[in-house]
C-alpha cells in the first residue's frame, strides 16, 4: 500500500501552543499518594516527591498540569491543603468515596511542578462553593502580599505570588455526577461572576469554562451555547472532555476515533463561533480539551473497590500496544487544530489513566502510550502544517472513510526541521510513504523512529517496549521516503 504526504509551509493550520502537551493529577487513587509523594520510597527526595516518577515526567515534557480535579475539586476546600500538615483536616472525597489526608496539597504541588519544569492549571471548585472561595483562592496564590491571604501564603512558607494563570472555573458541571451539578444556566451565570471576581483580584489570568462532558451528553450543544452565553465576555476558553475504549475489541474501529475526536472538536468550534456571531463580539473562545485518552481497562475492577480508603487503587488502566496506537492519532488530530485547540490534557499523569505507573514497593515505568506522548511533546513544536495527505481508506461500523495513513508535519522554522508523524492504521499491510517538499528539495533525515512490532494487546508491565529505528527512512530524487509497518507510530525528522 502506497501513501504520501505534502510538506507546504504555505498550508499553516497555527503555531502550536506546547500547552496541548499538559496533564492532568488528581487527588484520585494512587496519582498523588504513592504516584507523585511518597515520603519513606528509596527514590524520594526531602519533600517526600518521588524522583523516579520526576525523571519520567521530565523524559515527556509536560508544560502544563491541571490540579487538583477532576470530580474531587468539586468538594474541595483549598483551605484544608495548606498550612502545617499535622493540622490538616482529613476529609471524606465523595466523589471518589475515599478518604482525603492532605498531607499533600496545594504548596506542594506547586513545588513539585517546578521540579517538573510545568505550569499549574488550577481548578476551582464549583460544586459545593462559589465565588468568593474562588477569588480568595486567586488572592491567596498571586497577590504578592500585604492582606491577609496573600500573608497567609508567605507564613506557609511561600514568599513569592505562585503567579498562577490558568484556572478551571469548576469540572464537568453538567455532569449528574458531579458534586454540586447545575444546569447551564446557573453554571454559566456562576463561572461568569467567578471569573469576574477572579479577575479583578489578578486581571492577567486566563479562565477555562466547563463545556460537556463528552459527545453524548443529552446537553451536548445546549449546553455550550447557554454557559457562553452567560459568561463569555469572562472565559477565555471552553474544556471538551473525551475518553475511548475499546470494549468490543474492534481494532479498526479503535484506532479511527481520532474522527470522533475531530468531529467533537469542530462541533465545539462552530458553537463558540457561532456564539460570536451573535454577541457581535470581536473575542474568539478558544478550546482546552483538558482531559482525554483511553479509559476502560479498570472499569470492572472498580466496581469492586471498598469505599472509605485512602489512596486506593483506582482507574489503574494497564495500556497496551493499540492504545498507543491511538493515543498518538488523538496527538495528531490536537496539532492539527492548533489553531483553536490551545491547551490540552492527557487524562492523566501518575497511575490514574496515566502513561506513568508506579508501584509503592518498587520502581516507576513508562506504559505503552509514553512513547507517543514523549515525542509529540519533544518534536511537535513550531508550525502544524495543514496535512495534505493520501491513502486507501477502510470503513468500521462508526466511520465510512477512514485513512490507513493519518499523518502531520510540523515545521520548526529556526532551525529549518519539518518532523513528520504518522501512523498506519492498517493490520496487515505495511505503507510506503512519500513525502514531498512543495518548497523545493529535502536534505536529509536527522531522525527516524517506530513504534511498532507488537501484539495489539501487548502491555509495557515487562518493560520491553522501546521506539526503534526506522532504517527504511532516505532522501531519493528529492523525496523523502520511507516503509511504515503494519500497526506503526512514526517520527521522522528532515531537513
Ligand atoms: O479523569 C477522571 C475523571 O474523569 C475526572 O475526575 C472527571 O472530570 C472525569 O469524569
Amino acid at each position: 500500500m502506497e501513501g504520501s504526504l505534502v510538506i507546504d509551509q504555505n498550508a499553516r493550520v497555527d503555531q502550536i501552543d506546547p500547552r496541548i502537551y499538559g496533564s492532568f493529577i488528581e487527588h484520585l487513587g494512587r496519582a498523588v499518594y504513592t504516584g507523585i509523594y511518597q515520603p519513606g520510597h528509596p527514590s524520594a527526595d526531602a519533600e517526600g516527591f518521588r524522583q523516579d516518577v520526576i525523571d519520567l515526567v521530565n523524559r515527556l515534557g509536560v508544560p502544563i498540569i491541571r490540579y487538583p480535579g477532576g470530580n474531587f475539586v468539586s468538594g474541595f476546600n483549598w483551605e484544608d491543603s495548606v498550612g502545617p500538615k499535622a493540622q490538616r483536616p482529613k476529609r471524606l472525597d465523595l466523589a471518589w468515596q475515599t478518604v482525603e489526608t492532605n498531607e499533600f496539597g496545594l504548596h506542594e504541588f506547586v513545588n513539585w511542578s517546578k521540579k517538573v519544569n510545568s505550569q499549574v492549571m488550577m481548578a476551582v471548585n464549583l460544586g459545593t462553593r462559589g465565588a468568593d472561595e474562588a477569588r480568595r483562592l486567586v488572592e491567596y496564590c498571586n497577590f504578592p502580599g500585604g492582606t491577609a491571604l496573600s500573608d497567609w501564603r508567605k507564613q506557609n512558607g511561600a514568599a513569592q505570588p505562585f503567579n498562577i494563570k490558568t484556572w478551571c472555573l469548576g469540572n464537568e458541571m453538567d455532569g449528574p455526577w458531579q458534586i454540586g451539578h447545575k444546569t447551564a444556566t446557573e453554571y454559566g451565570r456562576l463561572a461568569n461572576e467567578t471569573a469576574k471576581v477572579m479577575k479583578w483580584v489578578d486581571p492577567s489570568i486566563e479562565t477555562i469554562a466547563c463545556g460537556s462532558a463528552s459527545l453524548e451528553m443529552p446537553t451536548y450543544g445546549s449546553w455550550e451555547s447557554t454557559v457562553l452565553a452567560e459568561a463569555y465576555d469572562n472565559v477565555d476558553y471552553l474544556s471538551l472532555h473525551r475518553y475511548y475504549n475499546n470494549k468490543d475489541g474492534n481494532t479498526a474501529n479503535f484506532l479511527a476515533q481520532a474522527q470522533d475526536f475531530d468531529l467533537f472538536i469542530d462541533g465545539v468550534i462552530a458553537i463558540c463561533d457561532a456564539v460570536q456571531a451573535t454577541k457581535h463580539s470581536k473575542k474568539q473562545i478558544d478550546l482546552s480539551l483538558d482531559e482525554w485518552n483511553v479509559w476502560y481497562h479498570s472499569n470492572d475492577a472498580d466496581t469492586h473497590n471498598q469505599p472509605w480508603q485512602i489512596a486506593p487503587h483506582l482507574l489503574e488502566d494497564k495500556y497496551d500496544f493499540q492504545d498507543a496506537l491511538l493515543v498518538g492519532t488523538l496527538l495528531i488530530s490536537l496539532m492539527k487544530h492548533a489553531d483553536r485547540v490551545k491547551i490540552a490534557c492527557l487524562a492523566q499523569l501518575v497511575n490514574v489513566i496515566a502513561p506513568i505507573f508506579t508501584d509503592e514497593n518498587g520502581g516507576a515505568w513508562a506504559q505503552s502510550i509514553f512513547f507517543p506522548f514523549m515525542q509529540a511533546s519533544q518534536y511537535g513544536r513550531g508550525v502544524a502544517l495543514t496535512p495534505i495527505q493520501s491513502s486507501a481508506t477502510y470503513a468500521t461500523n462508526q466511520f465510512e472513510t477512514v485513512p490507513y495513513l493519518d499523518s502531520i508535519a510540523v515545521l520548526d522554522e529556526a532551525a529549518h526541521v519539518a518532523t513528520i508523524f504518522a501512523v498506519n492504521r492498517s493490520q496487515d499491510q505495511p505503507l510506503a510513504l512519500t513525502v514531498t517538499n512543495a518548497a523545493g528539495t529535502f536534505d536529509k533525515v536527522l531522525l527516524a523512529t517506530q513504534f511498532a512490532g507488537y501484539a495489539v494487546d501487548q502491555t509495557n508491565e515487562d518493560g520491553q517496549m522501546a521506539l526503534a529505528k526506522n532504517a527504511s527512512a532516505q532522501i531519493s530524487s528529492e523525496q523523502l521516503t520511507a516503509t511504515l509497518q503494519p500497526l506503526s507510530w512514526n517520527v521522522i525528522r528532515v531537513q
